[in-house]
């Protein structure tokens, strides 16, 4: 299971290396997919690759990698254990930010690797990540650091680090979200360890969950007005 998963996230990788379908290719130096173990627990999703990830092909790897190392760290988590990728995987000229038609374009890749990594929590990177993860659901200033569930998946909204570089005061922020995130994955192991419960008389033992799931059955606000119809529920706690 885990060598096929390796193996489909090394062809996702492959086809991001060589893909022409949005212009974003015209001025890359190359692609950038992604770099993370494909069983990694933890997935961080960011915007697109700056000029030091496009020299260099890992995502994260300048100034704001070095804010998101740190904060992994400062949370005892080891940035090599954690898989990270961008919502673009082609450096936007000059930083700018990636256009919708180019994040529609990279989706697929996304999408992809979300569905084969299959993570427990999905750090949402800043707004551009936020708008394209979780559409409808709010803006970052007010999601910053909550864990969010929408289907399946739990995702947790941050400040993008490189905001932290260029504002001092959202570097607190960003920590004390960070320790949010910390405590969310304690609680989550400690729902792991917890036994199975017991089979019914005469009955089968209930299978113990496949993977962390954070989902809670009781959303503690509303579905957003503004959420797109027909999307998964949408719960915050
Ligand atoms: N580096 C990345 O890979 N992504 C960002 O969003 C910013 C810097």
């Amino acid at each position: 299971m885990q060598s096929g998963a390796t193996d489909a996230l090394a062809v996702v990788h492959e086809h991001i290396l060589v893909c022409t379908d949005c212009p974003l290719h015209l001025k890359r130096i190359q692609a950038v997919p992604g770099t993370g173990p494909a069983g990694a627990r933890i997935m961080a999703v960011g915007e697109g690759p700056g000029e030091t990830e496009d020299r260099l092909g890992r995502p994260f790897v300048g100034a704001a990698g070095n804010v998101l190392t740190k904060l992994l760290e400062s949370i005892g988590l080891r940035r090599d254990d954690i898989y990270i990728t961008n919502v673009v995987k082609c450096r936007p000229p000059g930083n700018r930010d990636p256009e919708p038609a180019e994040m529609e374009a990279c989706s697929h890749f996304l999408d992809a690797q979300i569905e084969i990594i299959r993570p427990d929590v999905i750090l949402i990177l800043g707004r551009h990540a936020l708008a394209r993860l979780l559409p409808g659901a709010g803006g970052i200033s007010g999601l910053h650091g909550r864990r969010v569930v929408r289907g399946d998946r739990l995702y947790v909204p941050l400040y993008h680090p490189a905001a932290a570089l260029y504002q001092g005061s959202l570097m607190r922020t960003l920590e004390d979200d960070m320790r949010k995130v910390r405590g969310y994955l304690d609680e989550a192991d400690a729902r792991r360890r917890q036994p199975a419960p017991a089979a019914a008389p005469g009955g089968q033992a209930a299978a113990s969950e496949p993977a962390l799931r954070l989902v809670s059955p009781d959303p503690i606000e509303p579905v957003p007005p503004s959420a797109p119809p027909g999307r998964d529920q949408l719960s915050l706690f």
